[in-house]
């Protein structure tokens, strides 16, 4: 059993992450933070509570940051729309934000469960950096940090920068440096996992909630990202949730990372330095993109199952 806080900007990729988590009995969901990214945090809030009660999720959510901690707040509503993930219709909602603070969230559970939370951070790393500024302790007593980010080579959002890091790279570079255990699913490895009609031909006709909220948020994303010359979207976040369920369907370089945060050109870009001895990053190269969707395909068959 996986034990997770999963960090959400909801957003459609990282809908999918929840998706593939809620599905998957090797992962209990100890807590979801809603934070600013794609979206203003009213927004993804909204949307990750609208999904969460669609989804019959017991895990509570919780209000993460409101904005990067230093930097100017940038959004991806051009990719996401407006609400932040556009497509998708929901009823009236039972689920409400969970009361209490998120930082002490994150820091009584993994301090009360040593060794056994991982942290996933599927959008800008501003929760976490926050969290480890307050208990550096958290980088031991975590299992592992699960990120998607960065690339080492061009950016998403500028020629540089990714999303996430380019959202906040000041966090990103206080998450890479708190010594903990880092897994990183940058663009190189995220790019590989795109969503072409034979893939969505297979995922629709498992039927079900589930996958008609996937449907209607993907005919959004799909030509939210034609319009942004990808012939079809790829599937950033779900790749951190899909390396917990199955590990060997990736492949990790060794590497030290810093991000630049004084440039105007390069802000927010992942610089890697090599190491086989001195790293402090996993960055994911390669992914089996069979096994992955394999493991979506089964998350969804799950959900119809639980859900309807
Ligand atoms: O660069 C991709 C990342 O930025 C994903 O997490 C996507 O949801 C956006 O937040
Ligand atoms: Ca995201």
């Amino acid at each position: 059993m996986e034990r997770i806080i999963l960090d959400v900007d909801t957003g459609h990729d990282d809908a999918v992450a929840i998706d593939m988590a809620a599905g998957c009995s090797l992962i209990k969901i100890e807590g979801i933070i809603a934070t600013a990214g794609n979206t203003v945090l009213k927004n993804s809030l909204e949307n990750t509570l609208n999904l969460t009660d669609a989804l019959k999720l017991d895990a509570p959510v919780y209000a993460g940051s409101n904005g990067p901690l230093l930097r100017s707040q940038v959004t991806a509503g051009s990719i996401h729309g407006q609400n932040g993930f556009e497509g998708p219709v929901f009823g009236p909602r039972v689920k409400q934000v969970q009361d209490g603070n998120f930082i002490e969230f994150i820091i009584d559970t993994v301090m009360r469960n040593p060794g056994e939370i991982s942290f996933v951070s599927v959008g800008p790393y501003t929760d976490l950096a926050i969290a480890l500024k307050a208990e550096p302790a958290l980088a031991r007593n975590l299992k592992r940090i699960v990120l998607m980010g960065g690339s080492s080579t061009l950016g998403n959002v500028t020629s540089s920068a990714e999303f996430n890091i380019y959202a906040d790279p000041e966090a990103a570079q206080i998450v890479f440096h708190s010594g903990a255990d880092i897994y990183l699913m940058p663009l190189d490895c995220t790019l590989n996992v795109v969503l072409n009609p034979e893939i969505q031909q297979r995922l629709y006709s498992v039927g079900g909630k589930a996958i008609e909220l996937f449907k209607a948020s993907m005919t959004y994303y799909i030509e939210s990202c034609r319009r942004y010359i990808h012939d079809y979207p790829a599937m950033h976040d779900p790749c951190c949730i899909a390396y917990l369920i199955d590990p060997q369907m990736f492949e990790f370089t060794n590497e030290e990372i810093d991000v630049e945060t004084k440039g105007d050109l390069a802000y927010g870009r992942t610089c890697l330095g090599r190491s086989l001895t001195d790293f402090n990053v996993h960055f994911a190269r390669n992914v089996n993109t069979k096994r992955f969707w394999d493991v979506l395909c089964n998350s969804f068959q799950q959900l119809k199952e639980r859900i309807g």
